[in-house]
């Protein structure tokens, strides 16, 4: 099958399962809330991204989108995106794709990680105003404030974390890690690092799955709640020698760094369902290996001095977004708020800072969902 159709049976599935954005994108086909606007993107160009482009461009204006990651770059997609007249930029790294973005001088922007919204800071530009959606965005645009335009936080709302969070990234990983390994979680022994939202929803999932799932978690509150929640709780050292399946979900630097990753057992696997590709330092790996062999795909079995393997998953990328799995609800219910934020911020002058998401904006996503969810079928 050409890239081309695959993309397209895709799409296909999310029209016909949950077809959430299109009632939005007849909408702004009608008002053009983004006619003469320039409005810079960037994500995870995936079909779920897709699915989002296609119904914003119907509002107008010119949309230039860079690719959060090559890891998380599919190029049916990439192809299909400017299909629609959408400029495109993936370039060899993903700071390429952001440079062309903020040459176009966005008057708006849709960000992941706050990484385009940093370039156009460090360009001195001020657009009208900005979407981030992921925590580790949040964070980043907390550590350059005051900002001069609006950004939009859509990551501390009441669906996000509650649904894409929670639910679609765990949802979305164990498929995807069964699919690699032909592992099933049955019976075995899963290490979860992280208890936020995305922790929580992974080993929730993987317990489900009938793992056995340890949480290390730094904050003492939510490594309370885990146990609260059932699962045994520990420091990420001890768990580490004895765990078999290790998913970090902190949006940190190397939570799986040297120290780390030198006191795993022999026949480690381990993932990240975080953010970006550095939770895991998967250079330290490459460099103190005696053998690296690829075992399948998005699979890499690193053999360590003395013997020890230690296999890594989609070189320590966010699994469920590179593999592009599991259900893509939670998400096109989050790029709703995206649209509907982007249609927000395009109305009207809004002061600079973190924004929170404007009153009724959620309840109008949710609305939208359960027309799709709840009509006949
Ligand atoms: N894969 C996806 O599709 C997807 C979707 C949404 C969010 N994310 C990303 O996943 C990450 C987690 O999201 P979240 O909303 O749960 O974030 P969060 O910040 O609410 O939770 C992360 C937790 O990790 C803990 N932590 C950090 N370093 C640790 C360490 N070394 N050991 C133990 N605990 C540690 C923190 O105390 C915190 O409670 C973020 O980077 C977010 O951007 C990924």
């Amino acid at each position: 099958m050409s890239d081309h159709a695959r993309v397209s049976a895709e799409l296909a599935r999310i029209d016909a399962f949950f077809p959430v954005l299109q009632g939005l994108g007849t909408r702004w086909a009608a008002s053009r809330p983004f006619e003469g606007l320039t409005i810079g993107v960037h994500l995870h160009l995936t079909t779920i991204t897709l699915a989002l482009m296609r119904e914003v461009v119907l509002g107008g204006g010119r949309w230039v989108v860079s690719a959060a990651s090559p890891a998380t770059t599919d190029p049916g997609v990439v192809e299909y995106m400017r299909t629609l007249g959408l400029e495109v930029h993936t370039g060899r790294g993903s700071k390429d794709g952001i440079a062309a973005t903020v040459a176009a001088e966005p008057m708006l922007f849709a960000d992941v990680g706050f990484a385009l919204g940093s370039a156009l800071l460090d360009e001195g530009q001020c657009p009208r105003g900005g979407v981030e959606i992921t925590r580790t965005g949040v964070n980043r645009l907390r550590n350059r404030l005051p900002l001069p335009f609006p950004v939009l936080n859509i990551s501390d709302g009441r669906l996000k974390p509650a649904v894409e969070s929670r639910r679609g990234v765990g949802e979305g990983l164990w498929p995807a890690y069964t699919n690699l390994t032909g592992q099933h979680l049955s019976g075995r022994m899963v290490l979860v690092v992280g208890y936020g939202p995305v922790g929580a929803g992974v080993a929730s999932f993987a317990r489900a799955a009938g793992a056995t799932v340890e949480v290390a978690e730094n904050d003492p509150v939510r490594r309370l709640i885990a146990h609260y929640d059932g699962l045994a709780t520990t420091d990420a050292v001890p768990a580490l020698k004895r765990a078999r399946i290790v998913v970090t979900a902190t949006g940190r630097k190397h939570t799986l760094g040297a120290a780390e990753l030198a006191t795993l057992p022999d026949g480690s696997i381990i993932l990240s369902a975080g953010h970006g590709g550095d939770e895991i330092d998967v250079a330290w790996l490459r460099n103190n290996a005696e053998t690296v062999d690829q075992i399948g795909k998005l699979v890499v079995r690193y053999t360590l001095p003395g013997g020890r393997k230690v296999t890594v998953l989609a070189d320590g990328h966010p699994l469920n977004i590179v593999a592009n799995s599991g259900s893509p609800e939670p998400v096109l219910l989050h790029f709703v708020l995206l649209g509907l934020g982007l249609e927000y911020l395009a109305q009207r002058e809004s002061p600079p800072g973190e924004m929170e998401l404007p009153l009724g904006l959620e309840e109008e996503a949710a609305r939208l969902a359960l027309r799709v969810i709840e009509r006949p079928v």
